[in-house]
């Protein structure tokens, strides 16, 4: 007999179009598809063509008008600062439309983009969804993102509107944002028309006169008003999301409105298992699509209940605190990264703080953002026992690829994999010269055949060639993920490293190449690159491997201290750039192409055969001996309990 699973996947295989057709009746559409996919139009082809709608009516509007105006929509509780509220969905579209108003006034309409900098406040998802109701694009910048990544994402969007706040709040520290976004404007070729900002407490933001509007004065002025939302096209932007691509300049990540919706609507159900009402608990951010689709987005739309949590998962104030949160608001699944649990694993190894709360509402735990190594979703099911499950996606997708379906009826879990495609995802394995790898259990390159589903990007902001060539041209046909895996004799993927430049440290996606451009810009340097390399907190952190310019000699560790300093300036502490060595030279093929892969194997004491197209393999050996002086021959993630 077929699974629920399996007889859904066969129902997309057997007809893509009419499944998401179907799926698409759980929307509101302002105006019907002309076609459910229109393969000559964008440059894969987009879907829901010709059809109009409007994001923000469905995530908040719809729910008021069906007669649950007095469902809790939000809930904000942050154990930093001590203060706890909740949102209705009545009250929710009474703040947007408010908010909404402001921009309009400000001259904010279809089209143009709004950058956020933001914290984890409701005030952040109410400026995402009023910019939805105008049609307008926002784009969340992480605040931990430094000044000059502001700017970068600033000039490639061209905002007309910046939204702030004044700060956000790290458990030892306040991070004043204002400041960081006045000098992120300065760096800006093009700097926005009109900045609002949100006052807190604990920073008072010093305003520029002209330019900034006092979020507070501006909303309480507009209280009241109302705009009717905006219809947009299914394929126009509803968010701009940077990420990290192999440079420094990072890919824009367009989401559109329509497919979004659809494929959102589809996972909240089958595959998370929510229904309207219930609470999920996405301990994420804003700036990351996490936070965008499972707190903000995904919740709304299903018209469930969502909690905006500003804190961390241990130190705020103990490592108990999301059993808190499940016990007060009744939450029916967390969504997190693997990383969150490493850290609770390693301040309650007993579970101690666990049985401290009554988690009987609690069903599901959902693990995403980077590898999650089997020792802790083993610890997490001991401890909790309830399915632990594991999902692997990607900025660029918006919501699952591969997983173990909650809502449709879990699958046998395999450990260290995420289980199974989703409908809308055809994901094959392909040798680098782009043949398909057959046989199973064979480590190969992780593709999606085109076209890609209903939500996951159509192209890049203003870069469809860098679209083509980053993620279509290698493997003709198909979408590249730039992971390596292998798929087994079940079907199961196993997902197991990038096979790009890219490193993912605490569930945070990061360039090395972009760290690189930063090492590279230091006077007393000549040539720089960046690894990951493991670590058993943050799954991956990065070193920095520098050769000095000519005739300087200067101490290692005077050099890191500045380096250090360096890449927390330029990019923000979320690098978690703390480690940096010295080399000699570094190594390379003959071509002059640095070795990273085989750096980063030495470094994690994993076998790894010298490239053939080695330039001088003694490096290798002066590149280890430096490791091993620094103790950097690193621990493995999955250490024995
Ligand atoms: N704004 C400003 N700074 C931030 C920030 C933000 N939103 N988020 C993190 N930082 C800073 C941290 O304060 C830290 O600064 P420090 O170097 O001064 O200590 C630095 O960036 C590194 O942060 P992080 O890698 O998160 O490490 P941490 O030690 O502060 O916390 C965890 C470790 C595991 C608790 C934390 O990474 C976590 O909660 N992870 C959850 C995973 C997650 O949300 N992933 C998102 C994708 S699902
Ligand atoms: P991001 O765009 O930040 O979501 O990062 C996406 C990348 O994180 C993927 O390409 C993978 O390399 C990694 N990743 C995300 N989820 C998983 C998972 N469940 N298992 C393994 N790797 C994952």
């Amino acid at each position: 007999m077929m699974s629920d699973y399996e007889s859904v996947y066969a129902q997309w295989q057997a007809g893509p179009e009419t499944f998401w057709e179907e799926q698409a009746e759980a929307i509101d559409w302002m105006k019907p598809a002309d076609k459910i996919f229109d393969a000559e139009a964008g440059v894969y082809g987009r879907w829901f063509a010709g059809a109009e709608c409007n994001t923000c009516a469905n995530a908040v509007d719809r729910h008021v008008e069906a007669g649950h105006g007095d469902r809790l929509a939000i809930i904000y509780d942050s154990p930093i600062t001590g203060t706890k509220s909740q949102i209705t969905y009545s009250e929710l579209l009474k703040q947007v439309n408010a908010l909404a108003c402001v921009l309009s006034d400000k001259g904010v309409t279809k089209g143009d983009r709004v950058v956020l900098y933001m914290p984890m406040i409701p005030q952040t998802a109410i400026a995402m969804l009023a910019c939805a109701r105008l049609g307008a694009i926002h784009s969340v910048v992480f605040g931990g993102f430094a000044a000059k990544e502001l700017a970068t994402r600033i000039n490639d969007a061209k905002p007309k509107m910046v939204i702030a706040a004044s700060c956000g709040l790290e458990p030892s520290r306040i991070v004043e944002y204002k400041p960081l976004l006045d000098k992120a404007i300065e760096m800006a070729d093009t700097p926005p028309e009109t900045c609002v900002i949100f006052q807190r407490p604990q920073a008072e933001a010093s305003m520029v006169e002209g330019r900034d509007i006092d979020w507070a004065d501006a909303v309480s002025a507009a209280e009241g008003r109302t705009v009717e939302p905006t219809a947009v096209a299914a394929t126009d932007p509803l968010y701009v999301l940077y990420t990290s691509g192999t440079t420094g300049q990072p890919k824009g990540v367009i989401r559109d409105n329509g497919g979004h919706m659809v494929a959102l609507e589809w996972t909240m159900k089958n595959f998370y298992g929510i229904d309207p009402g219930d609470v999920l608990f996405t301990a994420s951010d804003f700036g990351w699509v996490v936070g965008h689709s499972y707190i903000v987005y995904g919740p709304l739309l299903r018209g469930a209940t969502t909690i905006i949590f500003e804190g961390k998962p241990v130190g705020t104030p103990d490592p108990g605190v999301f059993w808190r949160i499940v016990e007060e608001y009744g939450v029916k699944a967390i969504f997190t990264a693997p990383t969150a649990f490493r850290a609770i694993r390693q301040q309650d190894p007993e579970g101690e703080f666990i049985k401290k709360y009554d988690l009987s509402s609690f069903q599901t735990l959902f693990l995403a953002g980077e590898r999650a190594d089997p020792e802790t979703i083993k610890w997490a099911e001991r401890q909790l026992n309830v399915p632990v499950i594991d999902h692997w996606w990607q900025t660029e997708t918006g919501w699952v690829m591969c997983g173990n379906p909650a809502g449709l009826g879990l699958l046998p879990v395999k450990y260290g994999s995420p289980t199974k495609p989703m409908p809308g995802y055809d994901i094959q394995i392909l040798t680098d010269e782009g043949e398909p790898v057959t046989e199973p259990n064979v480590l190969g390159n992780v593709v999606v055949k085109l076209p890609l589903p209903p939500g996951a990007l159509p192209t890049l902001w203003n870069a469809d060639q860098r679209f083509r060539d980053a993620y279509l041209e290698e493997y003709p046909g198909y979408y590249k993920t730039a992971d390596a895996g292998k798929i087994d004799e079940d079907g199961y993927l196993f997902v197991m490293a990038r096979t790009d430049d890219i490193i993912n440290v605490a569930g945070h996606r990061l360039s090395t190449g972009a760290m690189e451009e930063v090492l590279a810009e230091h006077p007393d340097v000549a040539e720089a690159a960046v690894i990951g390399i493991a670590d058993p907190m943050k799954g991956q952190v990065p070193l920095g491997f520098v050769v000095l310019s000519n005739g300087v000699d200067r101490p290692e560790s005077e050099l890191e201290k500045e380096i250090v300093a360096m890449v927390r300036d330029r990019i923000g502490a979320v690098a978690a750039f703390r480690q940096l060595v010295c080399v000699k030279r570094l190594p390379k093929t003959r071509s002059g192409k640095i070795l990273r892969a085989t750096m980063q194997k030495i470094a994690d004491k994993e076998d790894s055969p010298v490239p053939a197209t080695i330039d001088d393999p003694a490096i290798l050996e002066e590149v280890s001996a430096v490791l091993e002086r620094r103790g950097f021959l690193s621990r493995p993630l999955e250490a024995k309990e």
